[in-house]
């Protein structure tokens, strides 16, 4: 699958629920665990391949599909969060770019399996990062939205440059 890049409309919207838990949603979230080991990332969301559900997939283990845990959220919803983690972060949608964002150290989350079926999880660390990141997609929002407006303006800045130049 194509991952769509920053400025693309799809990135910006509001998804829709999961409702349809059926073979067309397993294969949807299995091409897109696919994509993401590709590229490497950690990380993907429905809407970053133009799927404008509320569907993740995570693994935190960057690349090697052999010995990560894949995680599949349908309809994921942060119940509770704590603490504050500072690092670097990108996405898979802003390629290139790495930037400080502020994240909670733990979130607990209430979420559907592919088959619909509802389970909680607790994320720490990397994958708590990951988990509210890719939520953040299901809302349009970006990675770019969380950074300081003055590192957001050298960014913007960058990738229109970028794209005028072609290479984005
Ligand atoms: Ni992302």
């Amino acid at each position: 699958m194509t991952i769509l890049k920053y400025g693309a409309p799809s990135l910006r919207e509001i998804s829709q629920p999961v409702e349809k838990f059926d073979e067309d949603l397993e294969k949807l979230a299995a091409d897109m665990f696919e994509t993401m080991y590709a590229a490497p990332g950690i990380g993907l969301a429905a809407p970053q391949v133009g799927v404008n559900i509320r569907l993740i997939v995570i693994d935190i283990r960057d690349g090697d599909e052999s010995a990560g845990r894949k995680l599949i959220l349908c309809n994921p919803r942060i119940t509770a969060s704590e603490g504050t983690q500072e690092g670097d972060e990108g996405c898979l949608s802003v390629p290139d770019f790495m930037e400080h964002v502020k994240r909670p150290m733990k979130v607990a989350i209430e979420a559907q399996n592919i088959k619909g079926e509802p389970f909680e999880l607790t994320g720490e660390g990397m994958l708590a990062r990951a988990i509210c990141h890719e939520i953040d997609h299901l809302d349009g929002v970006m990675f770019v939205d969380r950074v300081s407006p003055l590192k957001r303006a050298l960014m913007r800045g960058k990738i229109r440059k970028l794209t005028k130049a072609g290479k984005w």
